[in-house]
């Protein structure tokens, strides 16, 4: 199947786009590099270097390449600075998502894959959180998703828009042949954090260490970017035989709490790994895990490389040997 990935340059994107071609399929990219990244890429991929809302060049993307199906990567997926710039994050993640929906169905291409996120949830009320958890978003970054959830739902019951989102809880780790990975200069998350403090031997903030779990920091649920591109790929096979809408997380439903990370860290890189305690980070919950039970049952996909070890040991490899 043609699949034009957009944010298909990306961290995640990139993988996305090998593991569709390894599986026969052919993707397509469209990226305006922000983020990512054209190395990422194999040279036989078409490439369009453009924004996903641009309806002029998505119309001949359209026209040109015979796509039956479009996966999204390309949103901004910053918490801090969605509360900060909260137009940039409703123009990129769903303005323009609006409009690449609308230039999907003008051209007849009736098949969306969405990446979306725990943040839609907000304050977990019950753990392990499932679908039918509240979606009470408590950032601009969570409600931006939200929002397109909604909109596919509605345009799934209007216009016959079958579509398939993915509520990723913390994406982690880098391909397991190590030729992508997080790639972002400055990092935002936990584990590409700590690792450049190893490689700069400077010390990582804990935030918060009085958290009601067993050692006081807080616990995700980490997921390998491996296991979310299989999840997209169940979705593919998923959306060619059925129509509708759906919604699945993607987790693990096991925890890592933040000194665990740490403590892991150390243990696979055999360096120091200096860390000091500071409060807590206004928005954190002390604990997120997810129940994947449903894309279990429907999509017959359960996470086979987020264990603990190749996590960290794929994200350190691909930090101290990455290649763009
Ligand atoms: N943390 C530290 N020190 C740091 C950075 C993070 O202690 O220097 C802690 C945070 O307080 C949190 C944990 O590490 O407890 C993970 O933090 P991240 O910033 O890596 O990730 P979040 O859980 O805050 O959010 C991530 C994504 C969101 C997504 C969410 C879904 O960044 O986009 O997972 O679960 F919505």
């Amino acid at each position: 199947m043609k699949v034009l990935v957009v944010g298909g340059a990306g961290y995640i994107g990139s993988l996305m786009c090998r593991r569709l071609s390894d599986a026969g399929h052919q993707p397509v990219v469209l990226d305006d590099l922000s983020t990512g990244n054209k190395k990422a890429l194999h040279c036989d991929i078409p490439f369009y270097e453009g924004d996903l809302g641009d309806q002029l060049l998505l119309k001949s993307i359209f026209n040109k390449e015979t796509i039956e199906l479009v996966m999204h990567f390309a949103a901004k997926i910053q918490v801090g600075e969605s509360v900060e710039k909260p137009d940039l994050y409703y123009e990129n993640n769903v303005a323009k998502v609006l409009r690449l929906l609308n230039s999907m169905l003008e051209n007849n291409v009736k098949r969306f894959i969405f990446s979306s996120t725990a943040a839609v949830y907000g304050q977990p009320q019950y753990l392990p959180v499932d679908e039918n958890h509240p979606t009470k978003p408590i950032n601009p970054y969570g409600a931006s998703k939200r929002m397109v959830e909604i909109i596919l739902q509605d345009y799934e019951h209007a216009f016959g828009l079958n579509s398939i989102v993915l509520r990723y809880f913390n994406a982690a780790g880098a391909s397991l042949d190590g030729t992508t990975g997080e790639a972002q200069r400055v990092k935002q998350n936990l584990i590409p954090i700590v690792l450049e403090n190893v490689e700069k031997e400077r010390t990582s903030q804990i935030f918060g260490t009085d958290w009601d779990t067993d050692d006081g920091t807080c616990i995700r649920d980490y997921i390998h970017i491996e296991d979310i591109v299989a999840a997209h790929l169940k979705a593919l096979e998923h959306l060619s035989k059925n129509e509708g809408f759906d919604i699945f997380n993607l987790g693990t439903s096991e925890g890592l709490s933040v000194k665990q990370i740490v403590d892991l860290v150390s243990q696979i890189s055999g360096k120091e790994v200096k860390s000091v305690a500071a409060p807590r980070r206004p928005g954190d919950p002390g604990k997120l895990v997810a129940s994947s039970q449903k894309a279990y049952d429907i999509l017959g996909w359960q996470p086979c490389h987020s264990d603990h070890e190749t996590i960290i040991r794929s994200a350190y490899n691909w930090h101290f040997n990455r290649r763009y």
